[in-house]
């Protein structure tokens, strides 16, 4: 089975009292649930919390529990303010890094470029990448929704090899899904996964295709979750608002446990 994933993209929310509560909760959670090999939940808080959380996530092989930053740098060190570097995101704990959200690429002017520059570093430094997509409303209305994404999808990770493919997680976001409570169905989003398996699989091969996990977001809640993870192609959730409490994060880590059940 394709690895599934719940990872909660904290985005710039919790101070450091919520960002524990949180952390303990889910922990909590997932120690005290008998989790199936095959899931992986990731927790996404601001940089200068990352340490704080990674600490509250228990030290046992068993517990899932992994940590992402929201962004990294696309260069290894040196005069670049402000910013973080890949290796240093690794040093201090993280496994996963988001790349390409839609909000830095609206609100940062994040290229196609410079993303895959930060992808190669992230690569090189042993992260493993939460590589977001999707479109815009008025592309979807147009129709090219599947054009645009595999063309953000070709336009920074289209030179990477099989062996990187397999650190890569695809977060599929149609931009006007996300925070605004309107979800793309179950069949929308499950045809943009296959799209994108199918991209992968003439690209590279089917191998490299068959295990990439391709995460749906955009108003993933507990009232929509369990007939998004019972789509084919759909491995899980990067969860924004729905991630900020615990309760509504573990009954989506339910709703993932009870699909890998039924499976
Ligand atoms: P919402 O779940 O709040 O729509 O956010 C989705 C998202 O952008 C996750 O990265």
């Amino acid at each position: 089975m394709r690895k599934k994933i719940i990872a909660g993209n904290w985005k710039m929310n919790m101070v450091k009292a919520e960002a524990i509560t949180l952390t303990q909760g889910i922990a909590n959670f997932a120690l005290s649930t008998d989790l199936p090999e095959a899931l992986t939940i990731v927790v996404s808080p601001v940089y200068p919390y990352l340490d704080l959380v990674n600490n509250h996530i228990p030290s046992v092989n068993d517990c899932h529990l992994y940590l992402s930053a929201q962004d990294c740098s696309a260069h290894e060190k040196g005069a670049h303010t402000g910013e973080v570097s890949p290796i240093m995101l690794k040093d201090i704990g993280c496994h996963y890094v988001i790349l390409g959200h839609s909000e830095r690429r609206a609100q940062h002017q994040e290229s196609a470029d410079l993303l895959a520059q930060k992808v190669g570093l992230a690569l090189d430094s042993g992260l493993q990448i939460i590589f977001c997509c999707g479109e815009q409303l008025d592309e979807r209305k147009a129709g090219n929704q599947n054009e645009i994404v595999i063309d953000q999808i070709k336009g920074s990770l289209g030179e990477l090899s099989t062996d990187d493919w397999a650190n890569i997680v695809i977060a599929y976001e149609p931009v006007w899904a996300i925070g605004t409570g309107e979800t793309a169905s179950p069949e929308q989003a499950n045809d943009m996964h296959k799209a994108i398996r199918s991209f992968v699989a003439d690209h590279l091969d089917q191998r490299a295709a068959d295990q990439l996990s391709i995460l749906y977001g955009g108003s993933v809640k507990p009232a929509n979750a369990a007939d998004l993870f019972a789509c084919s192609d759909i491995d899980g959730a990067l969860i924004g608002g729905a991630s900020l409490k615990t309760d509504s994060f573990t009954a989506i880590t339910q709703a993932m446990i009870e699909q890998i059940a039924n499976v």
